[in-house]
């Protein structure tokens, strides 16, 4: 059945989002490369995190359920045990791209590689400078594609001095991760301004790191301590809650949300477009600070996104095209090509989900321009071909569109947030 997402009286209220995703997989696999105990509370337990648990578990951690998250006795940096199959990351280009950084050089041999949508994916970022701190890789098309293959090494590595070339938190953190079990400090410079949860966790949990603007110098570990970390809120899956919010008129207020100020970008965009949001910091947990946010709806206006801006907005663009329908006025994005190589070429689904909301859009090579407010359609239909993100951003349309929105395959939501339609509704929305 394909599923027809309404709104009748707007989307609002009060809400606790999902666990947060890029928390969840840095915590899971840092907790399986400790030495001890660790105890990780409130994960996200579905998707991409699931792929995580699972490779990790290949590679000998051991993760027991408990009812508010998972204990895992983690081996030790150099403590992995060669997996007897090749390992899956499904989805997850974090998965690939963070494990990466962890097995490269270790004393074993393993094949990690995905689905259809990850073998797509560009691995060479991660794949060469691996190599360069000595690490034996080999990959499709000369290591630029998973699969990749992991060669044993002697479980150490040489340092790096690497120029990162795209703002990739994804890359940073492989490379981090790597940094850990080199055999002096290594130097990332170029794009290192991209989210930071591996930082303030490497940093909370002792790690020496020296951050300046345009460099990181990561100074390698002997072993990392047990930890007990609580993960907050997704604020990219809340996103979804306050475009809806603000496009129906309703206000809402999320508690226990991750308010890093590497994620916050989207939350800038829609001030910018109108909105009040007021933030509160309620604690932090392994230097990942949580919080209440209060969103207060005004009159929507288009804003301009640029290439600074995007790091700390790059999942929530298809929602800044959703609201520019909504929008007085043009609303602009550039600077993000990379939005190409996610799980799908974002862009071009961008284009695909506007046409079948009956929007109009002009995508760019690195971007889109619109302007709003847009006549849309009574009747609109939104394949979103796999990718959970538009599939979400999609069923947002709704929150202005009395005809409704039928998105079919929504099921591929469960990558990031399984409970979407359980919120939806909880908030407001109808599902039918
Ligand atoms: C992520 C980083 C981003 C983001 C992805 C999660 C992470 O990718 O799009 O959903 O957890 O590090 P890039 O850093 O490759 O842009």
């Amino acid at each position: 059945m394909v599923p027809t997402f309404r709104v009748r009286g707007g989307v609002g209220g009060a809400y606790v989002p999902p666990a947060d995703k890029s928390i969840t997989h840095r915590a899971l696999m840092l907790a399986s490369v400790t030495e001890g105990s660790s105890r990780v509370r409130h994960p996200l337990a579905t998707g991409d995190c699931v792929s995580t648990r699972r490779c990790l578990e290949s590679l000998g951690a051991r993760f027991t359920d408990e009812s508010d998250g998972v204990v895992v006795d983690g081996v030790g940096l150099r403590g992995f045990r060669e997996p007897d199959r090749a390992l899956d990351a499904e989805n997850s280009g974090t998965t690939t791209r963070l494990l990466s950084g962890l097995l490269a050089g270790q004393k074993l041999f393993a094949v990690l590689g995905g689905d259809a949508s990850l073998l797509r994916r560009p691995m060479g970022r991660v794949v060469e400078p691996l190599r360069k701190m000595g690490a034996r890789i080999e990959g499709r098309a000369a290591g630029r594609f998973a699969p990749l293959c992991f060669l044993p090494g002697n479980g150490g590595l040489e340092p790096l001095d690497w120029k990162i070339p795209v703002p990739s938190a994804q890359v940073k953190s492989s490379l981090m991760l790597a940094a850990l079990r080199a055999s002096a400090p290594s130097l990332l410079r170029g794009e290192i301004a991209s989210r930071d949860h591996t930082e303030r966790m490497l940093q909370s949990l002792g790690v020496a790191l020296e951050t300046g603007p345009s460099v990181l110098k990561v100074h390698p570990v002997e072993r990392l301590p047990a930890f007990d970390a609580l993960v907050p809120g997704d604020i990219s899956s809340a996103a979804f809650f306050v475009a809806a919010s603000l496009i129906s008129g309703k206000p809402l207020v999320l508690r226990a949300c991750g308010i890093n100020p590497t994620r916050m970008g989207f939350i800038e965009a829609v001030r910018r477009m109108g909105a009040a949001v007021t933030v509160h910091q309620d604690g932090s947990s392994l230097g990942e600070p949580y919080g209440s946010l209060t969103v207060t709806p005004g009159a929507l206006r288009g804003t301009e996104v640029g290439p600074d801006d995007v790091p700390e907005l790059i999942d929530e663009i298809p929602l800044l095209a959703v609201m520019g329908l909504f929008s007085r006025g043009v609303t602009r994005v550039s600077g993000a090509a990379e939005l190409r190589v996610k799980e799908s070429d974002r862009l071009e689904m961008i284009a695909r989900m506007v046409e079948g909301l009956g929007g109009r859009v002009e995508v760019t090579d690195d971007g889109f321009t619109m302007e709003g407010p847009q006549e849309l359609s009574a009747s609109a239909f939104v394949d979103p071909r796999d990718d959970h993100r538009i599939a979400m951003a999609a069923a947002v349309a709704s929150a202005g569109m009395p005809g409704g929105v039928r998105v079919t395959g929504f099921d591929c939501s469960r990558v990031s947030y399984p409970d979407f339609v359980r919120d939806f509704t909880a908030l407001g929305g109808e599902v039918a």
